[in-house]
């Protein structure tokens, strides 16, 4: 029972009434310094400043505002934003809020186990950092960072093709980590060749193929902002970075900015844009990719279950049910809406993977129950690292994990294996048996 509900509004006598003695509950008296010492619990000064706003932050939302005041507006556009205009985001987020759970009653939840087995290897709790590019624009800190906190919390990290770190230097950061690679296929044999074996030899466990980047999304935020490929950033958004010195100091006195896995690719970085995406990818290319990496292998960006049902049996592991964060095609359905189809489709012995749109760990219960294995998140630890460089996605983590945890409990759940559809209102038999 909590404080508040002890609280009566009653007195204990009604002295009017009864005409007995006064309680000594209602009577009034010297305060007593002990008590309110009891009930004011001075916690001592923080005094390092990224610490004090990390401490200050309970919620992804939270870092995001913080990320908002620690960022120049155009990089915390880029993490921010979504495609056209920003629909799928929106339904993205509005899938999770319109979740209803339903709760089991009397069951102990005195220490629940939150890990789960991904891909034959067990993990912490069911989530993987999502592959995310030009992380070291966000913080100098950048992937190597992300990475190095993945594997002290038992979490596979993705490394993008698009990263500013390379996979050798993700590697030396993470030696024990269960590091993944995310492909974007080029439109150069030679170069895609390179990247899956470097990868390989850097000892990746699973490659994560993106297949709903055929060109680019249309960011209206960045092209306003200029932050483009050749940047064109305005007089506007230059005076804007200029507020942020710690941030300017850090990217001029660190390693400049560049795709450090397409480092050696000759040209500009308009060139190497223009070899990233290949627009005719395809399902030979997948078939190519099966045959060539001999581990793990998942493709991202499936929203239609026939879609997933055909890669999974070219010899994919799992599917991300993925739009990108809305990044990509706008008016796409929400993941969490599909997820069910795509898992129909695709049986209980492949892997699923959701993102899009995870900011609560309620959510990664949500998308458990749906489906899925487990979750990405991407903007979620990007606020984090805008916060608080590599503290900033350790609070990310902590913050899901509490939630995560105490879903579990709340919902009556000691194990994350055993969540299911009978958890969301109206999908399932409460108290049905569990396996
Ligand atoms: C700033 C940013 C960069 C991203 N870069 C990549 C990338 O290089 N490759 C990729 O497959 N997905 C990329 N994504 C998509 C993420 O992997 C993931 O699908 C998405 O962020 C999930 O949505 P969420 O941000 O709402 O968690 C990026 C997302 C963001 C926000």
């Amino acid at each position: 029972m909590s404080v508040v509900d002890n609280i009566s509004t009653k007195p204990a006598t009604d002295p009017r009434s009864t005409g007995g003695p006064i309680s000594k509950a209602g009577q009034r008296q010297l305060p007593k310094l002990g008590e309110i010492r009891e009930l004011l619990q001075f916690r001592p000064p923080t005094l390092n400043p990224v610490q004090r706003r990390l401490q200050a932050a309970l919620s992804i939302e939270d870092l995001r505002r913080i990320a908002s005041r620690t960022t120049p507006r155009a990089v915390f556009d880029y993490v921010d934003g979504a495609a056209d205009a920003e629909l799928t985001a929106r339904r993205n987020r509005q899938a999770f809020s319109d979740v209803t759970f339903m709760p089991e009653a009397l069951h102990s939840v005195t220490d629940p186990d939150i890990s789960t087995t991904l891909l034959g290897q067990k993990i912490s709790m069911p989530l993987v950092f999502a592959p995310t590019g030009y992380t070291r624009m966000m913080h100098h800190a950048g992937e190597t960072a992300v990475a190095r906190v993945a594997q002290r919390n038992g979490l596979p990290y993705t490394l993008s093709t698009v990263g500013t770190s390379t996979v050798e230097e993700v590697r030396e950061a993470a030696p024990n980590g269960q590091n993944w690679f995310q492909l974007y296929l080029t439109n150069n044999e030679a170069l895609n060749d390179e990247l899956v074996d470097r990868a390989l030899n850097a000892g990746f466990t699973t490659v994560v193929l993106t297949i709903d980047t055929s060109v680019a999304g249309s960011r209206l935020k960045d092209v306003r902002n200029g932050l483009t490929i050749p940047p064109t950033l305005t007089l506007q958004t230059f005076l804007d970075m200029s507020r942020f010195p710690y941030w300017w100091i850090n990217k001029l006195t660190t390693p400049g900015i560049a795709f450090a896995s397409l480092r050696d690719y000759p040209g500009s970085s308009a060139d190497v844009a223009n070899v990233l995406f290949e627009p005719g990818l395809n399902y030979e290319h997948l078939t190519w990719l099966r045959q060539k990496w001999p581990h793990k292998l998942l493709v991202k960006g499936i929203l239609n279950p026939e879609d997933a049902r055909r890669v999974t049996s070219l010899g994919a592991d799992g599917v991300i049910v993925s739009n990108h964060g809305g990044r990509q095609l706008d008016r796409t359905p929400a993941t969490l809406d599909v997820l069910p189809d795509v898992r129909a489709a695709v049986g209980e012995n492949a892997t699923v993977l959701l993102d899009s749109g995870i900011t609560h760990g309620q959510d990664i219960i949500a998308a458990l129950a749906l489906g899925a294995d487990a979750v990405m998140i991407g903007r979620a630890y990007l606020y984090g690292i805008m916060a608080g460089g590599e503290r900033g996605v350790e609070r990310t983590i902590e913050i899901l994990r509490n939630e995560y945890r105490r879903g579990l409990q709340l919902l009556g759940l000691n194990n994350t294996t055993k969540i299911g559809p009978q958890h969301i209102h109206g999908l399932g038999q409460v108290n049905a048996p569990r396996s």
